[in-house]
C-alpha cells in the first residue's frame, strides 16, 4: 500500500531553540531532530510516517555536499513503492533553492514537500507544527507531484517560490503567477496545476561537491564598476548571474566586464533584482544580449547556471 510519506529533515528555525525558551529572534537554528519535530504535532500520531536526519544546519550555511546528499535520499524514497510523498523540514533562507535544486534535477511524480517554520520551536506561538501537519498534508495529496513549498497554509511549487519577507510568518510567495494552493483547516484548495518537467537526473549532481563549478552573483546598482567581475574572471569563476536592474538592464561598467569575462569563457545569466516579474527580452534585445532567467530570483538563477554547466561537463 502507497501510504507512508518520509520527513527528512535538514535543520532550520523550525528545528530551533531560544537559550532562555522565551524569545523569537535570538535563538539557535538545528537544534531539534526531525523526529522530535514529529512528536510535537499530535495530528500526525497516526500517520504512517518515517522520519530520517540527513543534515543539521542553519540554511544560511547550506552547502553542494548537502544538497548532494540530500537530492540522493529524495531519489531513494521517491523509488520506494509504498512512499506516497515526501517532506523535507529546512530553513526558510534558502529553501527556494534547495527546492528549485530538487525540482530541476528530479521533476518528481510524486510530492516533495518543504516546509519550515518562522518561529523556532521553543516559541510560545511556533508556527513549525502547524506547517509541519500542513506539509504531511499535501503529501498525501492522492495526485500531487513536484517539489513543492508549503508555509503558512499556502501551497508554492518549487519554480515560482521566493522568501519575500523578512520574518512575517508568511514569507514566501510565488510572484505574478500565485501559489498553488492553499489550506484551510486541512483542506486543500487548488488554483493550478501541479508542476511538471523534465528532470535533468540525478548523475547531474554526482561530481565531487568541491568540484562543482563556482558561479557567483554580480548586482547591477547605481556607481557599478567591473572590478568585482574581474577579479571573478582572473580567479576563474565558470559562471556569473547578473542581479540586474528592472527588466534586465545592466549598468555599462558591469556590462563592459561582463563582455570581456564572457570572451575568456564565463557564463552569463541575467536575472532581475526587483522582488516580483520575469524579465521580459525584447525582440530588438536580437542575439547579442545575455540570456534571461525569467522569473528566476538571482539566487535560484545561480542554481540553474551551475546545473546546466554540469549538466554539459557531463556529457563532455
Ligand atoms: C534558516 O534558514 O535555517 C534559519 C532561518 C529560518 O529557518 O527561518
Amino acid at each position: 500500500m502507497q501510504n507512508i510519506v518520509v520527513i527528512l529533515g535538514t535543520g532550520g528555525t523550525i528545528a530551533g531553540v531560544a537559550p532562555d525558551g522565551e524569545t523569537d529572534l535570538a535563538y539557535e537554528a538545528a537544534q531539534l531532530s526531525v523526529a522530535a519535530l514529529v512528536r510535537s504535532a499530535p495530528e500526525l500520531r497516526d500517520v504512517p510516517l518515517e522520519t530520517e536526519q540527513v543534515a543539521q544546519v542553519d540554511s544560511k550555511d547550506m552547502t553542494h555536499a548537502i544538497w548532494q546528499a540530500l537530492t540522493h535520499r529524495v531519489l531513494h524514497h521517491l523509488l520506494r513503492e509504498e512512499v506516497q510523498g515526501i517532506v523535507v523540514t529546512h530553513g526558510t533562507d534558502t529553501m527556494e533553492e534547495t527546492a528549485y535544486l530538487v525540482q530541476r534535477v528530479l521533476a518528481p511524480n510524486k510530492p516533495v514537500v518543504f516546509t519550515g517554520a518562522m518561529r523556532p520551536a521553543s516559541s510560545r506561538q511556533a508556527d513549525g507544527p502547524d506547517n509541519l501537519v500542513d506539509a504531511v498534508a499535501v503529501a498525501q495529496e492522492p495526485g500531487a507531484q513536484g517539489v513543492l513549498v508549503v508555509m503558512a497554509g499556502t501551497v508554492h511549487g518549487a519554480v515560482d517560490v521566493r522568501k519575500a519577507h523578512a520574518h512575517r510568518l508568511d514569507a514566501f510567495n510565488s510572484g505574478d503567477v500565485g501559489p498553488l494552493a492553499r489550506l484551510d483547516n486541512g483542506t486543500l484548495h487548488r488554483l493550478r496545476a501541479w508542476p511538471s518537467g523534465e528532470p535533468m537526473g540525478v548523475a547531474v549532481v554526482d561530481p565531487a561537491p568541491d568540484t562543482w563549478p563556482v558561479v557567483e552573483i554580480v548586482t547591477s546598482h547605481a556607481g557599478a564598476s567591473a572590478g568585482l567581475i574581474d577579479a571573478l574572471a582572473r580567479a576563474g569563476t565558470k559562471g556569473i548571474v547578473i542581479a540586474a536592474t528592472g527588466n534586465g538592464t545592466v549598468h555599462e561598467a558591469i556590462e563592459q566586464g561582463v563582455q570581456r569575462a564572457a570572451w575568456s569563457g564565463m557564463a552569463v545569466l541575467r536575472a532581475t533584482r526587483c522582488g516580483d516579474g520575469a524579465i521580459l527580452d525584447a525582440p530588438e534585445d536580437g542575439e547579442g544580449a545575455w540570456p534571461s532567467a525569467g522569473a528566476l530570483t538571482p539566487a535560484k538563477a545561480r542554481v540553474e547556471l551551475m546545473l546546466r554547466l554540469m549538466a554539459v561537463a557531463g556529457r563532455r
